[in-house]
């Protein structure tokens, strides 16, 4: 008989670990991106919520995953879907997003305006015969595949974008020197982002990832972060399943997800994996992880990151 679900909602500081042991057959781990607020830890308990009522249907861990990013989506206050934050110009929305399982499923979008839940054109990208699609190109084969015009900037995203141009250095920096919206540039700033994103192994020993963002602030218009890159910001195979949050410009060179991936693929303790995930990069960055494997579910982060495990 299977033990009764458990949840656990936690808000890691700094880098408080979270280990659990695997003792039921199926668990899941959701998070609301590093740097994200403890008010809005209940956004990821009802995110996995929503995974666990998935792979109670019958469903696999990757549409588990999947499940859990759409409710992270919907939600409006993480920065993915409906809660993306606004490019530089106060106007473009570009997110990204991918999904990953331990059966050989991928799929990715890049630079996706204009849809209520990338995630799921992600779904579909890993049943089409490419791996990713971007910008107009990804646009179009969501609508063929049904995804609707989506265009409603959160409350939040237009609080976040006015705070960001009021921070801008008299002159725009780089972002001045290589602007490419059409409308012409304000001034920057201080960084923004962060990611939502999902691990889950089912009861069958699958494991899904699906991850989430609306990038990050201040950047050009096309800037693709971590979150779609395979390696970089999500990995999936036989061993277990990892996804990253923070700034996607450290995260790629460190192809972290696979790279941490990898430790544990090799036997190596998920704390030491993590912390070591972690400690590649400078202490002031900032950085969360999550993974799970066949007997062990984990979370480290550097800063605030909402995480529940069920
Ligand atoms: N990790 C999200 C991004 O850099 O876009």
């Amino acid at each position: 008989m299977l033990a009764a679900p458990r949840r656990i909602i936690i808000y890691l500081l700094m880098t408080k670990p979270l280990m659990i042991n695997l003792h039921e057959t199926a668990a899941i781990i959701v998070h609301g991106g590093v740097g994200g607020f403890e008010r809005d830890s209940d956004g990821c308990a009802s995110a996995a919520g929503c995974a666990r009522a998935e792979l109670d249907r019958g469903n696999d861990a990757l549409a588990a995953a999947i499940a859990a990013v759409v409710a992270m989506e919907d939600d409006g206050r993480f920065n993915a879907g409906s809660g993306a934050i606004l490019g530089l110009d106060g106007e473009t929305i570009e997110m990204d997003a991918a999904v990953m399982d331990s059966q050989g499923r991928l799929g990715a979008v890049a630079c996706l305006r204009r849809v209520k839940n990338p995630v799921l054109v992600a779904r579909d990208v890993a049943a089409s015969p490419h791996r990713m699609l971007c910008g107009e190109g990804a646009l179009r084969f969501a609508r063929v595949g049904g995804h609707a015009d989506y265009y409603q900037p959160s409350d939040k995203a237009g609080i976040v974008h006015r705070a960001l141009i009021s921070a801008l250095a008299p002159d725009a920096g780089p972002f001045g020197m290589l602007w490419n919206y059409q409308l012409p540039p304000p001034e920057p700033v201080r960084y923004a982002c962060d990611t939502v994103g999902a691990v889950v192994r089912d009861s069958n020993g699958h494991f899904g990832v699906a991850a989430s963002t609306g990038g990050s602030a201040p950047a050009l218009s096309g800037r693709v972060g971590d979150t779609p890159l395979v390696g970089s910001g999500f990995y999936a195979g036989k061993a277990g399943a990892v996804t990253v949050t923070g700034q996607g410009e450290q995260i790629i060179p460190h192809l972290l997800a696979h790279t941490v991936y990898q430790w544990l693929a090799e036997g190596g303790a998920m704390e030491n994996a993590l912390q070591r995930g972690l400690g590649l990069f400078a202490s002031d960055l900032d950085i969360g992880i999550i993974a799970i494997t066949a007997g062990m579910a984990g979370s480290a982060s550097r800063r605030g990151m909402p995480v529940t495990l069920l």
